[in-house]
């Protein structure tokens, strides 16, 4: 009997070793196998298991069985950076020149995002002062010139903690990126004309990270914007539609554990997807619109 795409099929259903079925598992195999706790092995080695990873390959489905489920083993990185796409922050100066700074520790929810800065960056001290900026979004062709960004700072001196680590003072980091400033629409600083997508932002609020310790606190700051503006280059729209982004056009930079990575394909088909984006505009576009560009 042919299988359909992505349900249930009788080599995916629940078996025990040896491929017999397992005890007290029903017809349906994936997702209704009974969850067993398996004690913790201190010593390492792989837990037997009858897992199997299921993934879509340019409409196929491939089914990979497993015999065992890796063991975890307590570790201390010294970051905990897995993967996030990298945002180029473009704020003013003092002097009303443009500084733009590579971050990736930024979150989005509805027209709002929270950026993790380091509170002595120029960008934060930019940020809380102006309350505005721009948030870019380089596509992974443009690592290049993200990269040229790496281990600089718009400031002047460059703060000791720093200075340790290799940054260096570059007043123009537009140019040293080989990157092209364009007039925003509402907000002061400029967008970046290369990046695909450039959102406008304002300051909403500020919650100082790692407070409650003394050793760390007032060195990291959530910075909380509001969105005003989103503006994307048209080959990452998707067809037919006004306002979306085609997820399979659209090759964020992701940066993990310091590297910088694109994204592969889709892996599976999304549940979640089913959702029509629709239901989640929410009140802070109908503000963004109201709020008029700035003029001259
Ligand atoms: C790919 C990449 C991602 C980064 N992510 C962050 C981040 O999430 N938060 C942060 O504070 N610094 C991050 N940095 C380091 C900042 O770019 C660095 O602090 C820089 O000096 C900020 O520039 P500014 O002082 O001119 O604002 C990242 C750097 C790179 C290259």
């Amino acid at each position: 009997m042919p299988r359909p795409p992505y349900g249930p099929g009788r080599d995916e259903r629940a078996t025990g070793p040896g491929g017999a079925p397992a005890a007290g598992a029903p017809e349906p195999g994936l997702g209704t196998v009974p969850h067993r706790v398996v004690p913790h092995r201190p010593g390492g080695g792989d837990a037997p298991s009858d897992c199997r990873q299921r993934r879509s390959d340019g409409g196929k489905t491939l089914i990979r069985m497993a015999t065992t489920i890796p063991s975890h083993t307590r570790i201390e990185p010294g970051i905990l950076y897995f993967g996030t796409p990298v945002v180029l922050i473009s704020t003013l100066n003092e002097d009303g020149s443009a500084n733009l700074a590579p971050m990736s520790s930024a979150f989005w929810l509805g027209w709002r995002a929270v950026l993790g800065l380091g509170a002595r960056s120029k960008t934060a001290q930019n940020l809380l002062r102006t309350r505005e900026g721009v948030l870019n979004l380089p596509s992974d062709s443009l690592a290049a010139a993200v990269d040229r960004l790496a281990l600089t700072t718009g400031s002047d001196p460059v703060p000791p903690s720093k200075v340790k680590r290799g940054y260096r003072f570059v007043a123009d980091k537009f140019a040293r990126a080989g990157l092209t400033p364009v007039a925003s629409d509402t907000v002061g600083p400029p967008r970046v004309a290369e990046c695909p997508v450039s959102m406008e932002v304002v300051v909403e609020g500020v919650h100082d990270v790692a407070h409650d310790d003394e050793a760390q606190r007032g060195g990291i700051v959530a910075i909380e914007v509001r969105v005003q503006r989103v503006y994307v280059h048209d080959e990452i729209r998707m067809a037919s539609t006004a306002d979306r982004i085609d997820p399979d056009a659209w090759r964020p930079l992701i940066m993990s554990f310091q590297k910088l990575y694109g994204l592969g394909p889709q892996v599976h088909p999304s549940t979640l997807a089913r959702i029509p984006e629709h239901l989640y505009r929410g009140p802070d576009i109908e503000r963004a619109r109201e709020t008029p560009a700035m003029t001259g």
